[in-house]
């Protein structure tokens, strides 16, 4: 099938890429020229584990190309996909301005019956919206089409291909065959709701899974006072099937691309529907008290944090991205240097995003080592794997002092204690009364 995707970002490069993969013919859209220069020379834009291979496979095969021009691509699509950014509005609402002016330029150019999937994730309603702005200047047949992505930046191309479920919103019959065409050689359950559903679903689905973290974090803040450990909370509470271990892990709390603006979204979604989604307003409020939390631990350790050095490993929202977004360590180190403490960075790929917004307020090194040496402690704040297998004994030789905040319960404290650090981590030092 030939499908259009429109939007090169996180979402429209790996979905199309994807798709690509799978047998259709796609051409991958986008009105930033400079990237898609990019693609067409063979440079990946974004650090996704595994795509630059997958690209370059599709590309050298033919199935997969890119290009600027939406109107010279639509002649003969079969589907095509909307995936570019919904970010937060100023009032917390999704911002739909790109949504809607693919849909003017999909209306202005449309010939034959086609498919309109809306995979970035929009507001319940946002269907029939598009609908309406399609409707204004077509008059032929065509179908709109909600089926929002699940993908996580870091393993986006394993979920595409062993995705839990994929959800398809559709009005017809029609619509809905040629999508489960479409996604045929995926073996995952299809469900197919209304296009109202499946724009809830999306929302739904990120507002639960930052509520699960929000909880633990919540949990976190009762070990820390009552002498219970978060990690051994969270395992016994995980392997209760009904509730599942996955999200369960305490920390500086979520960020990235999707669940901020997302959760906000939703609880403007509930307000304008006359609904008071007072959980979720609870949720995003744990969510920032946490970073504070972990910046009011590192002053209560050193008293006062002006002029102190802290060496911060991490600048990405999570690991093995090199997304930004919405990042808690790009957060805590601005609370740090507010303060007037000195911080050296190091991150694995998300250094270049990170200057964009940090500028020269902090250092930034490209090797670990040097990044904390000679600080007086070391703060871990994204989960990369690799921190795991640093050389921590010559990390805390390296250091004035050896103290060591993990802001994601990534390291072992017993080991850490053992090697000689102080200590902390979230949910797991007791607060001595
Ligand atoms: N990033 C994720 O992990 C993720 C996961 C699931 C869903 N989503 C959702 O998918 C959507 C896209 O997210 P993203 O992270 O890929 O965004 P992104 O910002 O990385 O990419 C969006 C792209 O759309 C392009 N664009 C904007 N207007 C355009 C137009 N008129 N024509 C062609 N291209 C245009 C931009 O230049 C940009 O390259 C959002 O709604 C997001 O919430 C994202």
């Amino acid at each position: 099938m030939k499908i259009v995707m429109v939007g090169t970002g996180y979402v429209g490069l790996v979905s199309g890429t994807c798709f690509a993969d799978i047998g259709h013919d796609v051409v991958c859209i986008d009105i930033d020229e400079e990237k898609i220069e990019k693609l067409t020379k063979g440079v990946i834009p974004i650090f996704e584990p595994g795509l630059d291979a997958l690209v370059k496979n599709n590309v050298e095969a033919g199935r997969l190309t890119f290009s600027t021009s939406l109107k010279e691509n639509m002649p003969g699509a079969d589907a095509i996909f909307i995936a570019v950014g919904t970010p937060s509005a100023a009032d917390g609402k999704a911002d739909l301005q790109y949504v809607y002016a693919v849909a003017e330029e999909i209306a202005a150019n449309l010939k034959d019956y086609t498919l309109i999937v809306d995979k970035s994730t929009v507001p319940v309603g946002t269907g029939k919206e598009v609908e309406a702005i399609i409707k204004k200047k077509y008059k032929g047949g065509f179908d709109v089409v909600s089926c929002p992505e699940f993908l996580r930046e870091g393993s986006a191309i394993k979920d595409f291909s062993r995705s839990d479920r994929v959800v398809i919103g559709v009005r017809t019959e029609k619509a809905a065959k040629i999508m489960l065409d479409i996604f045929a050689p995926i073996k995952c359950e299809k469900v197919v709701t209304t296009v109202e559903s499946s724009e809830l679903i999306k929302y739904a689905s990120n507002a639960f899974l930052a509520t699960k973290i929000s909880f633990i974090n919540e949990i976190a803040h009762i070990c820390e006072k009552s002498g219970a450990d978060v990690e051994e909370v969270a395992h016994g509470v995980g392997l209760d099937k009904r509730i599942g271990p996955k999200f369960l892990k305490a920390g500086i709390g979520w960020g990235g691309s999707c669940f901020p603006k997302d959760v906000k979204a939703l609880d403007q979604i509930a307000g304008s529907h006359g609904y008071d989604f007072k959980l979720l307003k609870s949720v995003i409020e744990v969510n920032q008290h946490q970073r504070q939390h972990f910046v009011d631990k590192i002053k209560k350790h050193f008293i006062d944090i002006k002029g102190k050095n802290f060496g911060v490993l991490g600048l990405a929202f999570k690991g093995n991205t090199d997304d930004i977004r919405e990042s808690a360590a790009i957060d805590i180190i601005q609370r740090l240097v507010k303060e007037g403490a000195k911080v050296d960075c190091f991150d694995y790929e998300a250094t270049a995003n990170a200057k964009e917004i940090l500028k020269d307020t902090v250092t930034y090194y490209e090797d670990p080592y040097k990044c904390v040496a000679d600080n007086d402690a070391v703060l871990l704040v994204t989960e990369w794997p690799q921190f795991l297998e640093l050389d921590w004994r010559q990390i805390k030789e390296s250091l004035n002092e050896p103290v060591l905040f993990d802001g994601r319960n990534l390291l072992s404290p017993e080991k850490m204690r053992e090697i000689g650090f102080t200590y902390y981590s979230v949910g797991q030092n007791h607060e001595e009364k």
